[in-house]
């Protein structure tokens, strides 16, 4: 067991800097890779400087992309689309095509279509590269606490604090956030071969401690993190130091 890897960088720039440099050296490496890639606000930055590094001869158009998490009850157009954000900040940018998405099941029969999602990632080798951002209260994806480190893709109901920390995205009104959405499991993100964590900013840094430093449990998801070598990159802020 290896245990995460913290890297402390001092502003944005070193933040956006060293989240790109590690996405881009795994894909570097593994062309073909299989990709998980977080909307939020944490990998904005890192994506931004991914479509640039692309400018400069990156290609990411042979990798797969898992979707993390979506909404329910959304028609495919709505403005606060998951799917449409990734696909305006990260696979657009990147040259991603479309046929090479696993978009997550968002109608239908879910309770049968979440564990064949699994069974499809699996199938395929598994995660190859998770690129993460961390919830108010420790959840990665929509893996809301208690979610246990084996917890498999599935409905799931939001937690208040992420309802109302996801309300920043849609113009700060809590109504205007689904409280139901569909995440791809733990046991896929922990299991993925390179995990990038990224956090930043000061209201980040209590659950950057817990989740780092404090017990390893289901209360608060990422804290499973400590149990992978995951790279967890977090500014100055976040982590506490002057
Ligand atoms: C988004 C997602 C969430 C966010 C997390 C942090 O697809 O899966 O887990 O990564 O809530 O959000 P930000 O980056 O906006 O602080």
């Amino acid at each position: 067991m290896g245990g995460a890897r913290i890297v402390v960088v001092a502003d944005s720039e070193e933040f956006v800097r060293a989240g790109a440099d590690l996405v881009a050296d795994a894909i570097g490496r593994d062309p073909t890779a299989t990709v998980v890639a977080a909307t939020g606000r944490s990998p904005m930055g890192v994506y931004a400087a991914l479509a640039e590094r692309r400018r400069a001869g990156l290609d990411a158009s042979r990798i797969t992309v898992v979707q993390l998490d979506e909404y329910l009850g959304l028609a495919p157009d709505d403005r606060r689309s998951l799917s449409g954000w990734m696909r305006r900040s990260f696979l657009e940018p990147l040259g991603v095509p479309d046929d090479r998405v696993m978009y997550l099941p968002v109608a239908g029969d879910l309770e049968a279509a979440c564990p064949a999602f699994d069974e499809h990632v699996r199938e395929r080798g598994g995660v190859d590269l998770a690129i993460l951002g961390l919830g108010p209260n420790g959840h990665l994806g929509f893996n809301e606490p208690p979610s246990d480190r084996r917890a498999p893709t599935r409905v799931v109901g939001l937690a208040r604090a992420t309802v109302e920390a996801n309300a920043r995205y849609w113009g700060g009104d809590v109504a205007d956030v689904p409280t139901q959405a569909v995440t791809l499991g733990m046991a896929s993100l922990l299991d993925a071969r390179t995990i990038v964590l990224l956090a930043s900013g000061p209201e980040k840094h209590g659950i950057v401690r817990r989740a780092l430093e404090g017990p390893v449990g289901p209360q608060v998801p990422a804290s499973f993190l400590q149990e992978t070598e995951a790279t967890v990159i977090v500014d100055s802020a976040a982590w506490g130091e002057a």
